[in-house]
């Protein structure tokens, strides 16, 4: 099987999860990346089944509007069952680097308010140690040098995203060769960075439950 096609089962692995529970007046949280869009794709045939969407960024929104699904304002939900996205890695504490595509914060905020967090991803996202993957860390542009000095003490080596701007007006550091031994306690140390407004570090709120597409089928662990 292809990466493509182990993404495609993890897609079509949630939405069979989530489509019982479904009704007319259920709004789902879409996360952005590859993984995600294969999730998108398949919904959109049963667009009629429910109200509409959350995006984790404008690209999302773009996608599920032009496959005709409502994008509302998270804000205006009080209830929001389901959040389903991908990542770049995880761990099996179902902690997980998202950001890969620069849409941490927002991803952030949606599972946080999300009751189910389901994470889709290919078996090439699993590993035992979270941090090959560089962490990257969204920051307020005036800040980027401040923030980046203080990763150097956290002992990473931040590079700079050049030329992305995240859809908060944001730039993003991405922190290579960084130890994470406790990835709870490195999510909250790096947000207490003066000048972060969020870092890819998904522990404080850990996926629910992660349907991981290997070769041998789709894999599903839950928290
Ligand atoms: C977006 O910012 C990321 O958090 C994505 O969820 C992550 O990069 C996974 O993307 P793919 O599904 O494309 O691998």
């Amino acid at each position: 099987m292809t990466q493509d096609q182990l993404k495609q089962a993890v897609a079509q692995a949630a939405l069979d999860h989530i489509l019982p529970q479904l009704t007319r007046q259920s709004i789902i949280g879409v996360g952005t990346g590859s993984t995600a869009n294969f999730f998108i794709d398949l919904l959109a045939r049963y667009r009629m089944d429910f109200d509409g969407a959350v995006a984790s960024s404008e690209a999302t929104a773009a996608r599920l509007k032009g496959h005709g699904i409502e994008v509302h304002d998270l804000n205006n939900v009080v209830e929001l069952e389901f959040y389903v996205d991908g990542a770049d890695e995880c761990n099996k504490h179902l902690e997980l680097i998202k950001g890969g595509g620069a849409a941490l914060t927002r991803e952030k905020i949606v599972a946080a308010v999300a009751r189910t967090f389901i994470c889709i991803a290919d078996e090439s996202k699993r590993v035992d140690f979270l941090g090959d993957f560089p962490l990257p860390v969204e920051v307020i542009p005036m800040a980027r040098s401040h923030v980046a000095r203080q990763l150097v003490m956290l002992g990473g080596d931040p590079v700079y995203r050049e030329g992305v701007v995240t859809d908060n007006g944001n730039v993003i550091l991405d922190v290579y060769n960084m130890q994470i031994t406790n990835p709870r306690q490195l999510e909250s140390d790096i947000n207490n960075i003066v000048g972060v407004v969020c870092n890819g570090l998904f522990a404080a709120r850990p996926a629910d439950l992660l349907l991981l597409g290997t070769r041998n089928g789709v894999e599903r662990i839950e928290r």
